[in-house]
């Protein structure tokens, strides 16, 4: 797979603390990240730290006899596919604002000819001053794209305005922005569904029926898709996760309302039912809290079933996924009712989980098999997202 690079020029202004966690995210969203500090930016975080997050891609020094060999300040920008100045200073900016080359950030930023997006970060008064000012609308007829900055507490005391920089997150929704119509990757323009987590069918306004899954496995696998370039949607019933980065989550909470928002979000080129949905609901769902009645007998639950959302993708869902995948959690048996599920279901392949064994549901860890026309795949236990990134390299394969 070829991620995408950003070329990230660190300015030297105290919210260059925040490039660091901008790094780890960005590759979490599966980009590649090469980093060029100022001298300043050395003052405020350490050229080892970035070094070490970044694998070794920092650049600092103009006139590095190593990096200066293959004309390195035009080669760094010509190898990104996209240059984000995070902190962007005053300085930093004015420099771009006036074609100023007189170090590595500068002179990469003038020998670029690759999308800009900056994301600047300085004291209000520095940020409203005229001198700043003219050189933003400068910078904005030139083509650069700006996040932020923001309002709020500055790091100076008693300093409040405009002048924060954005937060990494919003840089890279950003960066996903500018880059979107260009995402690469071996699932790029493929839509894919997936749904994790539990549902929850309530008995009256405090109590529910559920299970034990934690939507890990679903989200490993959301992560995955969406770092192999698809357009993912996640489905999730209440779990205690944070959404991956980059992907469309539609939070849910019984099963009836998970199979709405399946409908809603189809046409899909793959489907991955991954969610413990609830078989069964209670036919009525008190409106007050149940209270015992002093008689010693518990209240009697009448149940009935939960629409079938898988079932519903592979066999009525028009137009069909191309590739429908359902999962099977099972205690005994695996193999023997994981088989007649997927022929009861109709999906094309079947990931089934021993759930008796420890740590499946609710855990870190999986062993699964992968039943599919061509046969019957053991994979040893690993890791959740060793699992979701697996089952997506057999996707590609399938689509290639
Ligand atoms: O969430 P984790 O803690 O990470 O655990 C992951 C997992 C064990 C929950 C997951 O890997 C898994 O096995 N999910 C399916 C669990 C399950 O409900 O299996 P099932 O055999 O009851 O259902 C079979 C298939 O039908 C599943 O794809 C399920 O999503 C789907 N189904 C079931 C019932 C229903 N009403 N609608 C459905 O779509």
């Amino acid at each position: 797979m070829k991620n995408q690079r950003i070329l990230l020029i660190i300015g030297g202004g105290i919210a260059a603390y925040k490039a660091l966690e901008l790094i780890r995210r960005a590759q979490d969203r599966g980009y590649e990240v090469t980093v060029v500090m100022t001298k300043a930016a050395a003052q405020f975080v350490t050229p080892l730290s970035v070094s070490t997050l970044a694998k070794g891609k920092l650049y600092a020094n103009l006139f590095d006899p190593h990096e200066e060999m293959d004309v390195g300040h035009i080669r760094l920008s010509r190898q990104a596919d996209i240059v984000v100045v995070a902190p962007a200073t005053a300085d930093l900016m004015a420099k771009m604002s006036h074609g100023l080359a007189d170090d590595l950030a500068s002179a990469t930023l003038l020998a670029n000819d690759r999308p800009v997006l900056i994301a600047p970060g300085m004291n209000p008064k520095m940020w409203d001053h005229p001198a700043t000012r003219r050189n933003r609308a400068q910078l904005v007829e030139d083509g650069v794209h700006f996040i932020g900055p923001m309002s709020g507490e500055m790091a100076e005391a008693n300093e409040a305005g405009t002048g924060r920089m954005a937060e990494p997150a919003m840089i890279l929704d950003a960066i996903d922005g500018l880059l979107g119509p260009l995402r690469h990757g071996p699932l790029s323009g493929k839509h894919v569904l997936i749904t994790a987590g539990p549902t929850h069918e309530p008995i009256d306004p405090v109590r529910y029926i559920a299970n034990r899954s934690s939507g890990k496995q679903g989200y490993a696998i959301a992560a995955a898709a969406h770092a192999a370039g698809a357009d993912v949607t996640l489905v999730s019933g209440p779990v205690q996760l944070g959404a991956p980065d980059g992907v469309r989550l539609v939070t849910v909470e019984t099963a009836r309302q998970m199979k709405h928002a399946v409908v809603e979000a189809l046409p899909a080129d793959i489907a991955i039912l991954c969610a413990a949905v609830a078989d069964w609901r209670t036919t009525q769902e008190a409106d007050k809290k149940q209270k015992k009645d002093g008689s010693g007998k518990p209240p009697i639950l009448e149940l009935t079933e939960n629409p079938d959302i898988l079932l519903y993708v592979s066999r009525e869902a028009e137009p069909r996924p191309e590739l429908v995948i359902g999962f099977a959690a099972e205690t005994d048996h695996l193999i023997e009712h994981a088989t007649a599920k997927r022929q009861r279901k109709g999906c094309d392949w079947l990931v089934a989980n021993d759930v008796s064994q420890e740590g499946v549901m609710g855990g870190d860890t999986n062993a699964v098999h992968l039943i599919r026309d061509q046969g019957i795949d053991a994979w040893p236990k690993a890791d959740k997202q060793a699992v979701a990134d697996r089952l997506v390299e057999e996707i590609i394969q399938h689509f290639q």
